[in-house]
């Protein structure tokens, strides 16, 4: 039994399908339709109308399969005839829904590209590289040789007390060599360091031989400005201590470290001096290819026994020795720079020949 809301609306629906009794009718529909259509489709411009174009005709719904339902009150000799005609009209609003599709797709590309366009003529934005200063690549270059011979890279503060910068380096507050150091004075007893030596005994303090070191480090001196003296600077501090060590291997850690750093070409001299904390003391003078000046690059020296004794070690026992290297003077005498102030200048002209 059928229950009577069904039959409603089997009724309902059956009542939606036009009826249609002869081909002639039909065929008369497919062409308004078909009309309607092709006027339809010119006007869809946009994804919302093209939808609204495809409910209409091409939907569950639409136009199209509502005739397609209409076949079955056709006589039976017409219907196949019929159905190819509807496929035709189907077909082709398939057609001119794929192919509005496929033209709004292109224009919205379009407009998308002419959107994005990167005009390749402008000018390209400029972005200057930054680099290291000559200065830093060169003390790196310096640490980078040592670190290769087995050295230690140890550091201290540039502000030092009276008790490292002179004391402990065998520099009494009365002895003439302390004018030379004796500089930028925080406070009564704090100073800025005027050379990386203090460092040797904040290491040798924490440390039981052997003590093998180098110290890079800025320092500060009261010295006038000079092509060759600046009151700003940096030193690499070297400390060598070990049982057995004399100034022989001295002197080959400074031959072979000027040949790695300079190459070939570069003279070397070495001559005695003094220095509170070393004993025998000597200087290193450097001269580049073709120039005539030597060039004071480093004091050295091996390590007097009072500071050794002054840090707790037995200077019977164990002896070493010890240099300040000026890192300006390197890079000077590598790169043929003739002051010693363009450094700190911060022009770029020179800075960015590097
Ligand atoms: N500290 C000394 C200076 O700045 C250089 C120096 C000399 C350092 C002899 C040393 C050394 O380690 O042994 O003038």
């Amino acid at each position: 039994m059928i229950r009577r809301e069904t039959r409603l609306s089997i009724i309902k629906s059956a009542a939606k399908i036009p009826a249609m009794t002869t081909i002639d009718e039909l065929k008369e529909r497919i062409g308004s339709i078909s009309e309607a259509m092709g006027k339809d489709a010119e006007s869809l411009t946009t994804p919302e109308a093209l939808e609204a174009f495809r409910i209409e005709y091409l939907g569950r719904k639409g136009k199209i399969a509502t005739l397609f339902k209409t076949l079955g009150t056709l006589p039976q000799e017409d219907r196949a005839a019929a159905g190819k005609l509807l496929n035709e009209l189907k077909a082709r609003a398939n057609e001119l829904y794929t192919a509005r599709e496929e033209s709004l797709k292109e224009a919205s590309l379009g407009e998308r590209l002419a959107k994005e366009r990167v005009d390749l003529t402008l000018p390209g934005v400029y972005h200057p590289l930054g680099h290291l200063h000559l200065l830093t690549r060169v003390q790196r270059e310096i640490e980078d040789i040592f670190l290769r011979m087995g050295f230690d890279i140890a550091s201290g503060p540039e502000i030092e007390t009276e008790y490292y910068a002179f004391e402990a380096l065998n520099i009494p507050a009365n002895h003439p060599a302390r004018d030379e150091w004796d500089t930028f004075y925080i406070d009564d007893t704090r100073l800025l360091r005027p050379h990386t030596s203090p460092v040797q005994i904040r290491v040798m303090k924490e440390t039981t031989p052997p003590v093998r070191v180098i110290c890079p480090g800025r320092c500060y001196r009261r010295d006038t400005q000079d092509a060759t003296h600046s009151p700003v600077f940096h030193q690499v501090e070297l400390l060598w201590v070990e049982e057995g060590l004399s100034l022989a291997n001295l002197k080959y850690v400074i031959e072979y470290f000027v040949h790695e750093f300079f190459g070939e070409g570069y003279e070397m001299r070495m001559s005695g001096d003094f220095f509170p904390f070393t004993e025998p003391s000597v200087q290193v003078h450097m001269r580049a290819p073709g120039a005539s000046e030597w060039l004071e690059i480093m004091g050295a020296g091996m390590v007097d026994p009072a500071v050794l004794t002054e840090v707790g070690y037995d200077p019977e026992k164990v002896t070493g020795f010890a240099f300040g290297l000026g890192v300006e003077r390197m890079a000077m005498l590598r790169y043929k720079i003739d002051d010693i102030r363009v450094f700190l200048q911060n022009d770029l002209r020179f800075i960015t020949q590097f």
